[in-house]
């Protein structure tokens, strides 16, 4: 296949294959105001850990979803589960220090171990398989990063080291480097089967049911779109982007990054491991196990900050497919999909209590595309600070820690100030398109009676118009072509084409507005 034809072979529409598992347990919306101990808010690794443990612990709990339950990032991801994070731990002994490198790796690896463990027990089958996990790079630059890290390995006693000889791909690589016995598992069997024993230990799961705000009162109380209430002693917001995101000014200390991943047939030998360029752009490869015995190679990457792509989004899975093609050959894309990952300014996640004023809101977040050993250590993380015991890690992960003068966070204020740049750009580009002009299953910004507007003419050659105002705090969206969504370039809030929410940290959908 010639590179234009596989480009142009990009499925239409965006789909996961992890989404596809149709054992999925579902739940009804809530329809009246209640009371428990725990309300976990967030039906994603990090809640349905943190769900799964305190109802094994005899707590009374209540999960909810605004949408359907691992429909977030968590049923979008690439689903490795290692505590090799590209090239961390030679960045973290530089800016947080190796003692709390150290106990990073720690919890991601206990992250795993809990995964691993906990399939082995409740015999969940998740395809979950050990693999080596490998970092390499085709330049020299990337040499030196990777021989840095092999002593960052040494430093922290990580199991691993350069590897260059061991990675089984089809093109030379300039170094690369191994981190031992990590895996990679199919995300949605395993939560499904958690979500199975939280209701056999009498958990309570709502989907459909957006958490609106959290009111602060001795026991904090969660009020729903649909005007229901939670009353409960703790509530975890595991949410990806936090609601109530004012309350420490979480959307000032959080970016947002948008990715993408094919899944795609080839007759080249698959390679084992699992893989990350220390490249720009990056790319991500594994092996897919499918039910019907086949595998699939996945390819990820060419993320770019959320909603601020400089060019068309299909474009980002053509060079996808471009990689693929080149290295493997392809033979057919069946799948393709993308997510978002919000990272935090010193790249530790935020786990622990929200705000040191009020202990009893808890928050997981930025997980830095490292969603499943960070997602289950932070579930366990809350579990155990909810119930009273003590956590190694909690010190380092807590969300009100001050100590990050020492981060590297000039990465983080440019992206900030680009944040800024984009509210002032998208408030002042001129529109020049019609809605007249749009074609079936065509978006863009559009001038309707001197206003600017949202438009998207669907297949059926219906209008949909809705303001170009981020509900969140007013920037402009930007049309996704490859989703079919509203992006926002600040702090990356995603809107489907009529308006709905699908991404914080909005929790309001934009404006509809009457196509007549
Ligand atoms: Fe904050 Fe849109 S996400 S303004």
């Amino acid at each position: 296949m010639s590179q234009e034809e596989t480009g142009s072979r990009i499925p239409k529409f965006a789909h996961s294959y992890w989404r596809e598992f149709e054992e999925i347990p579902s739940f009804t919306g809530l329809q009246e105001s209640l009371t428990t101990d725990i309300a976990i808010v967030g039906g994603g690794i990090a809640g349905i850990v943190s769900a799964y443990l305190l109802a094994k612990a005899g707590k009374k709990i209540i999960l909810l979803d605004a949408g359907k339950l691992i429909d977030g990032a968590t049923g979008y991801t690439t689903a490795k589960i290692t505590a090799q994070h590209n090239l961390l731990y030679s960045e973290f002994i530089e800016t947080i220090g190796a003692e709390q490198a150290k106990l990073y790796y720690e919890a991601n690896s206990g992250g795993l171990k809990f995964i691993q463990e906990t399939a082995s027990e409740l015999g969940i089958a998740c395809d979950l398989t050990v693999q080596n996990a490998f970092v390499y790079s085709e330049t020299e630059l990337g040499k030196q990063k990777i021989e840095k890290e092999a002593e960052a390995y040494k430093t922290l006693g990580i199991d691993g080291g350069l590897a260059t000889s061991e990675v089984d791909l089809p093109f030379d690589v300039t170094a690369a480097i191994v981190m031992r016995n990590q895996a990679q598992f199919h995300p949605v069997k395993f939560l499904a089967g958690l979500l199975r024993e939280i209701e056999r230990l009498g958990g309570i799961v709502y989907e459909q049911t957006r958490a609106m705000k959290i009111e602060k009162e001795d026991r904090p109380v969660i009020q729903t779109e649909n005007g229901m209430r939670i009353s409960c002693n703790k509530v975890i917001v595991a949410s990806h982007y936090p609601i109530n995101s004012s309350d420490g000014l979480y959307f000032s200390k959080l970016s947002v990054n948008r990715s993408y991943v094919i899944a795609v047939r080839t007759e080249a030998k698959i390679p084992t491991g699992v893989y990350l360029s220390a490249d720009s752009p990056t790319r991500s490869m594994r092996a897919i196990p499918t039910d019907e015995g086949e595998t699939l190679l996945m390819i990820g990457g060419d993320g770019h900050p959320a909603g601020r792509s400089k060019t068309n989004i299909l474009e980002h899975y053509q060079n996808l497919a471009h990689f693929g093609e080149e290295h493997f050959g392809i033979k057919e894309i069946p799948y393709r999909w993308s997510t978002q990952d919000l990272a935090t300014l010193d790249k530790v996640p935020y786990v622990g209590t929200m705000t040191a004023s009020y202990d009893h809101i808890l928050v997981a977040t930025g997980f830095n595309k490292w969603g499943m050993s960070n997602g289950a250590a932070a579930g366990m993380m809350l579990a155990d600070r909810i119930l009273g015991k003590p956590n190694p890690y909690a010190e380092v992960f807590d969300p009100t820690r001050t100590k990050m003068e020492k981060a590297d966070v000039e990465d983080f204020i440019k992206d900030n100030a680009a944040v800024a740049k984009a509210f002032i750009v998208g408030k002042l580009k001129r529109t020049v398109e019609t809605a007249d002009e749009l074609e079936a299953d065509e978006g863009g910004i559009v001038k309707i009676d001197g206003e600017k507007t949202g438009a998207y003419r669907d297949e059926n050659g219906q209008l949909h118009l809705v303001s170009t105002t981020c509900s969140h705090l007013g920037c402009t969206v930007k049309w996704n072509d490859a989703e079919r969504s509203w992006d926002c370039p600040c702090h990356g809030s995603r809107f489907s084409y009529n308006g709905d929410v699908l991404d914080g940290p909005a929790v309001h959908p934009l404006k509809k507005l009457d196509a007549e």
